[in-house]
């Protein structure tokens, strides 16, 4: 459900399609240059098409239901969730082929997830226990709905999934003797990888991961399970999974926004950059501390703090870093040549960390060249649950 602009974003709303707007908008508001995140969509899909490798991004990154239809159109096999609540909000809306990434624990979670697959959805779960296959399997059967199923393996992130090939096929063998479920393939999600700068250390982490998940993989096919869709990978290792081809779909996240904290990495081992800093937050001068500095009406309310301090541009050129001060306020420390902002002048900030920063903001102002273009609701923003 696409929500009705309130607070900045009403404000803004009558500035859309007007030459100039992008610097006039009411702050602090995320925005989205379309232009970088267009060719982030592509060059993502293109990569992936080209090594044969299927995609799911992740919503976890945009938690916006426009921005899942961008995915799909470009070729998505589907899309992941980090949450329950992120899930639900997604398919409210629009979204209809949803995979949630995690185990849960509760019944109620599940049973709306139920409720969802019953209504047309296509839903996806993972599973690493048992007893969650047979909650799975009761809630679909009694709405009548079918979950995917996946099994979740460790290939060294310790956070979930079976690290063993024999409890993979107990699960395994589990989801295909109920009927109310698919068992559509495994996830193997290692997140220690993504974020390694250097190309070929990364490449020998990620293959690293490889050999523990290739050896479980083996073990599932000697037991005539082997699964259909091997899922997992990033934005960090999409190029070398499509090279890898252990994996037969990655899912990417922050790729469509880009952050501080992904700048350095060399994605694709040619110095890069090939994903745009495309999401960023507005923010206004609204007045300067003692030495001279500009102070900015955006602090940890605004942004994501898990990160390196943003970059800071003016009509498009860079000038300079932010430094914190407080909830609500920031600090232009400008480069030499840029002195003085004048008070109300409108800059805009690349983020520290995407994820958490959009989970902040519940519009996304969505710019090209220097107008406001259109405003995107992120469905679930907050949706923690
Ligand atoms: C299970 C899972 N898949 C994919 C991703 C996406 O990672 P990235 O934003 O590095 O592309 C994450 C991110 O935390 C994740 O937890």
């Amino acid at each position: 459900m696409s929500l009705a602009p309130f607070g900045a974003a009403a404000l803004n709303q009558a500035l859309i399609g007007q030459a100039g707007s992008r610097s006039r908008l009411e702050t602090p508001a995320a925005v989205l240059d379309l232009d970088i995140f267009e060719r982030n969509i592509a060059t993502l899909a293109d990569t992936c098409k080209r090594a044969g490798i299927a995609f799911r991004p992740h919503a976890k990154s945009h938690k916006c239901a426009e921005i899942a239809r961008r995915q799909m159109a470009a070729g998505a096999s589907g899309i992941c969730c980090a949450k329950p609540g992120e899930l639900l909000a997604l398919f409210e809306g629009g979204a209809n082929d949803l995979t949630l990434s995690a185990p849960i624990a509760s019944g109620a979670k599940i049973d709306a997830l139920a409720r969802a697959a019953a209504k047309g959805a296509r839903i996806g779960v993972v599973v690493d226990r048992l007893d969650l296959v047979a909650a799975y399997a009761e809630a679909a059967a009694r709405h009548g709905a079918r979950f995917d199923v996946f099994v979740d393996l460790d290939t060294g992130l310790n956070r979930s999934g079976v690290a063993n090939g024999q409890e993979a096929v107990s699960l395994a063998r589990a989801i295909t003797d109920q009927p109310s479920l698919r068992y559509v393939g495994v996830q193997a999600y290692q997140g220690r990888v993504q974020h390694i700068d250097d190309f070929a250390a990364r490449r020998s982490a990620n293959d690293a991961a490889n050999r523990i998940l290739a050896a479980m993989l083996e073990v599932l096919k000697q037991a005539g399970l082997a699964p259909g869709i091997v899922s997992g990978g990033g934005t960090g290792s999409h190029l070398l999974d499509g090279q890898a081809q252990v994996l037969t779909e990655v899912q990417p996240g922050s790729y469509v926004f880009m952050d501080e904290a992904y700048d350095p990495v060399d994605i694709y081992g040619n110095g890069g950059p090939e994903f745009g800093p495309a999401l960023r937050v507005a923010v206004t001068v609204i007045g300067h501390s003692s030495p001279g500095f500009a102070i900015t009406d955006g602090g940890s309310k605004s942004f994501a703090l898990d990160g390196p301090p943003p970059r800071v541009f003016r009509s498009g050129e860079p000038i300079g870093r932010i430094e914190w001060c407080g909830d609500e306020f920031g600090r232009i420390l400008p480069e030499p040549g840029h002195g003085t902002i004048p008070i109300g002048t409108v800059v805009e900030c690349t983020v520290p960390h995407c994820d958490p920063t959009i989970n902040l903001h519940d519009f996304l102002h969505v710019v090209s060249e220097d107008r406001l273009v259109s405003l995107w609701s992120v469905e679930a923003r907050g949706r923690a649950d």
